[in-house]
C-alpha cells in the first residue's frame, strides 16, 4: 500500500468508524453471531496474491455487523465500561502510524519521556502521593503479576539472583479477599507461590475484606512457620464493586512487613473525582497499585496505569541491560523496559495525552458524575420495583440485582434470571452480565458508555423488566 492508497483507504475508514460511533444507539447491543458463523465467513487459507483494499473493507464492514458486541453502545451494561474515547482512537492511530518500538529511551525519546509526564499528570488528577512514579502495563493482570513478582523478591531478598523460591527453606504467603479479580490468584500462582498458600480472605456482608479475618489468618500462618509476603486490597470488586479497607489492611501489611497491592483496576478510574477518594483512603501505605484507564476513563485498551512507591526496587526485579541494549544517555534516561516485563512497548501515552487533553479532567469528572447518578437513579427504580432485589451496596456504576418471583427459589430461581438475561441480551436492547452471589446467581448492571444517558438507562430497564415479568 503506497501512501496515497493509505490516505483513500484510512479517510474510508475513518468515516467508517464515524458513521459506526454515529449509529450506535440504534443497532442491538449483542452480536448475533452464533458460535463458529464467523470462521465459515472466512476463507480457510490466505490468499496468495494481493487484494483491493475495498474488497478488505467491505469484508471487515460484514463481519463488524456480524460478529460484533458494541461496548461503546449506551445500553452496553456487561462486564465493566471498556470506554475507548475517539481521541484515544486518534492517538491509537498515530501510533502506529509512526510504527515504533520504545526498546530504550533512544529508541524514540518522545515514547519514554511521554510516558513519564502522562503519568505524572494521572497521578495528579488520582489524588495519589507524590512519592509514587509510575508506568504503564498492558493489563491489570500483568501488573498484579509484576507486584506479586516484586513482593516475592521483596521478602526473600533477592531469592531470584539466588535459587529463587525453590532454594528458600520458607513458605511464602499471600492473602487477597475471597471477591478479588480472578487475576489475583492467577498472578499469584504464576509468580509461584503455589496455590497452598495463596490465602482467600472471608468478607463482611457488604463484600469487601474483612481485616479481624486477615489478621487471624496472618497469625495462624506465622504461628505455622510461614512468611506472609502479600496483600492484595480490591477497590471495586468486579462482582459487586465492593471496597476493601485499605487503610486498615495497610496497617497490617506495615505491621509484619508485608507488600500492599492496591487492585485499583475498576475504582481508580473514579479518584479523579475528590468526592469519591474514601474509597482508597490509606492508599499511601500501598507499594503499589493498578487502575485501568482502559475501564470507565475512556482511553482505548490497553492503558492499565501502575504506580509504585519504590521504583528502585521495581527496576532492580525487572531490568535486563545486555550490549545491544545500552545507549550513552542510559545513566541519564529511564529506561522503562525496566519497570515492567515486556521489552518492547508501543507508544501508549500518546491514547492517554490526546484523551487528557481533548477532555480535560473536568470533562472525565463530569460524565462518572452522571454515571454515578444514572447507577443511583437506576437504583431507586429497582428498589421500588415489585419482586426486584438490589443485592450489594451500589457504591459506583455497577448494580447486583435479581428478579425474585413469589415462589421461587433455589436452582428454579437461577433459571429464571439466566433466563431472563438471556432474552434481555438477545432482545439487541441491552448487554448484561450475570454472575454469582453467595452461591446463587444475579444480573450485573455496570452503566458508563461514553454516550449513557438517563433515558437509555430507562430504556434498559424497561428491557430487563419485560423480559424478566413477562416470564411470571
Ligand atoms: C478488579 C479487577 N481487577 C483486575 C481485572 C483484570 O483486568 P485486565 O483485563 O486489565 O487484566 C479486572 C477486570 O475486569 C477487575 O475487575
Amino acid at each position: 500500500m503506497t501512501p496515497e492508497e493509505f490516505r483513500r483507504a484510512g479517510y474510508a475508514m475513518i468515516d467508517w468508524i464515524a458513521s459506526y460511533r454515529e449509529s450506535l444507539r440504534d443497532l442491538p447491543v449483542l452480536a448475533a453471531a452464533r458460535p463458529g458463523e464467523i470462521k465459515a465467513m472466512l476463507p480457510a487459507s490466505p490468499p496468495q496474491e494481493s487484494e483491493p483494499i475495498e474488497a478488505i473493507l467491505r469484508d471487515f464492514d460484514t463481519i463488524a455487523k456480524r460478529g460484533i458486541t458494541h461496548w461503546q453502545h449506551p445500553r452496553f451494561a456487561a462486564y465493566f465500561p471498556g470506554n475507548s474515547l475517539l481521541a484515544g482512537v486518534v492517538a491509537d492511530l498515530a501510533s502506529t502510524g509512526l510504527g515504533v518500538v520504545g526498546l530504550t529511551w533512544a529508541a524514540s525519546p518522545a515514547v519514554t519521556e511521554l510516558e513519564e509526564v502522562m503519568l505524572d499528570w494521572m497521578s495528579q488528577a488520582l489524588g495519589l502521593p507524590p512519592t509514587f512514579s509510575g508506568v504503564i502495563q498492558d493489563t491489570a493482570s500483568t501488573a498484579t503479576l509484576v507486584a506479586l513478582i516484586c513482593a516475592r523478591e521483596r521478602t526473600s531478598k533477592y531469592a531470584l539472583a539466588r535459587g529463587g523460591l525453590q532454594g528458600e527453606g520458607k513458605r511464602l504467603t499471600v492473602y487477597a479477599s475471597a471477591h478479588a479479580h480472578s487475576s489475583v490468584e492467577k498472578a499469584a500462582l504464576l509468580a509461584d507461590f503455589g496455590r497452598d498458600n495463596v490465602r482467600a480472605v472471608p468478607c463482611d456482608a457488604g463484600y469487601a475484606m474483612r481485616v479481624d479475618a486477615l489478621t487471624k489468618m496472618i497469625a495462624d500462618d506465622i504461628a505455622s512457620g510461614c512468611v506472609p509476603c502479600a496483600v492484595v486490597a480490591t477497590v471495586g470488586t468486579t462482582a459487586t464493586t465492593a471496597i476493601d479497607p485499605v487503610d486498615a489492611i495497610g496497617e497490617l501489611a506495615r505491621k509484619h512487613d508485608m507488600w500492599l497491592h492496591v487492585d485499583g483496576a475498576m475504582a481508580g478510574s473514579a479518584m479523579i473525582l475528590p468526592e469519591c477518594r474514601w474509597m482508597w483512603a490509606g492508599i499511601e501505605r500501598a507499594d503499589s497499585t493498578v487502575i485501568n484507564a482502559h475501564k470507565w476513563l475512556g482511553v482505548p485498551f490497553d492503558c492499565s496505569l501502575y504506580y509504585v512507591g519504590d521504583a528502585e526496587h521495581l527496576m532492580r526485579v525487572m531490568s535486563t541491560n545486555p550490549s545491544y541494549l545500552q545507549t550513552d544517555v542510559d545513566a541519564e534516561v529511564k529506561s522503562l523496559r525496566d519497570w515492567g516485563i515486556p521489552l518492547g512497548r508501543r507508544f501508549r501515552a500518546l491514547k492517554l495525552w490526546f484523551v487528557l487533553r481533548e477532555q480535560g479532567v473536568g470533562a472525565l469528572q463530569r460524565r462518572l458524575r452522571r454515571d454515578l447518578a444514572n447507577a443511583k437513579f437506576l437504583e431507586e427504580q429497582v428498589r421500588e420495583a415489585k419482586g426486584w432485589h438490589i443485592l450489594a451496596p451500589v457504591v459506583l456504576q455497577t448494580l447486583c440485582v435479581r428478579h425474585e418471583p413469589p415462589g421461587l427459589g433455589g436452582e428454579a430461581l437461577d433459571r429464571h434470571t439466566l433466563g431472563w438475561v438471556e432474552r434481555a441480551n438477545r432482545s439487541g436492547e441491552v448487554y448484561l452480565t450475570p454472575a454469582m452471589l453467595d452461591g446463587r446467581w444475579m444480573a450485573r448492571v455496570s452503566i458508563g458508555a461514553p454516550e449513557t444517558e438517563q433515558e437509555d438507562v430507562e430504556r434498559l430497564w424497561r428491557a430487563m423488566r419485560k423480559a424478566a415479568e413477562g416470564d411470571v
